[in-house]
């Protein structure tokens, strides 16, 4: 099978088998009464793969990412994970949004923020406990942090907190909406390389929005970048960097340096060639 991408071009044969996608939008539009946000959105997300969705602000990517997620229904067309179409929240797919403090509980310890959604979906308190305490660590978050409040936390750990929440669901799609535009950017780095390590070490894939173009490409191993009134796949940018990222030395090649551009120029407005 060959998959198009959305500019009509082929693309390459390790994305080919549908076992090997664990996302796909078909088609997919979404209005807000009659107005438009979405259409003809199309894009597979190769199964233990990192992928970010950039656009400028306003094009639809929260509506995109509530869309893939089943939180929201589209309007049009299809999301399917795991070959299996959405129609509502799936098991084994978990959000992160921006706004932890939100979404964060403030009277319940750490431990029992991560653990409350697990008690939710009726897991024994000492399961929920051991996963919880799991998820904590993969974080970098131990028993003592586990105790406070989240309000006795930075920002940046409270983010931490979030991603353990989401972690512990073992999920083998993560959602994350702008999940470092809070923190400030020795802490968002910090948090960048987690993720890394966290997809790569749990063979997660991961699918997040993001409308920093350095941190897209620097995650992603494919950027989806989205564009036009209603937003559509401008391109999908294959990001060949390898799995061993660094900050600063990553960031300084010049194969950065020309991807950056490549999305940039998505983002501004410039359709550009399918790798
Ligand atoms: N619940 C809603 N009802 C009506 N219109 C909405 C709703 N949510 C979003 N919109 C509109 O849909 C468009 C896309 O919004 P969306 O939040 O998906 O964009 P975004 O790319 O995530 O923006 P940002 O970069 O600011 O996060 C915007 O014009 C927004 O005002
Ligand atoms: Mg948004």
């Amino acid at each position: 099978m060959t998959v198009i991408g959305s500019s009509g071009t082929p693309r390459s044969s390790a994305q080919t088998e549908s076992r090997d996608i664990a996302l796909e939008a078909r088609d997919l539009g979404h209005a807000y009464g009659g107005r438009e946000v979405l259409a003809g959105v199309d894009f597979q997300v190769r199964r233990g793969t990192f992928a970010c969705l950039v656009g400028p602000s306003g094009v639809g990517k929260t509506t995109l990412l509530r869309c893939l997620s089943g939180l929201q229904s589209s309007t049009s067309g299809s999301v399917y994970v795991g070959g299996d179409i959405v129609n509502a929240p799936m098991p084994g797919v978990a959000l992160v949004f921006q706004d932890y403090s939100r979404s964060l509980m403030p009277w319940s310890s750490v431990l029992h923020n991560v653990m409350l959604p697990l008690r939710a979906n009726g897991i024994s308190k000492q399961i929920a406990r051991a996963k919880a305490t799991r998820a904590l660590a993969l974080v970098g978050l131990d028993d003592v942090a586990g105790q406070m409040y989240p309000w006795q936390l930075s920002g940046g750990m409270q983010q931490r907190v979030a991603i353990a929440r989401a972690l512990a669901y073992e999920p083998s799609l993560l959602l994350m909406d702008e999940p470092f535009a809070s923190v400030d950017a020795y802490t968002r780095a910090d948090l960048e390389d987690l993720m890394l390590t966290l997809q790569r070490e749990l063979a997660l894939t991961v699918v997040l929005v993001t409308h920093d173009i350095d941190e897209a490409v620097y995650l992603s191993d494919q950027v989806i970048a989205l564009n036009g009134r209603p937003a559509q796949v401008a391109d999908i940018v294959e990001v060949p960097l390898g799995s061993a990222r660094d900050q600063v030395t990553t960031k300084s090649t010049a194969e950065f340096a020309e991807l950056r551009a490549r999305v940039h120029g998505l983002v501004r407005g410039s359709r550009g060639k399918s790798s």
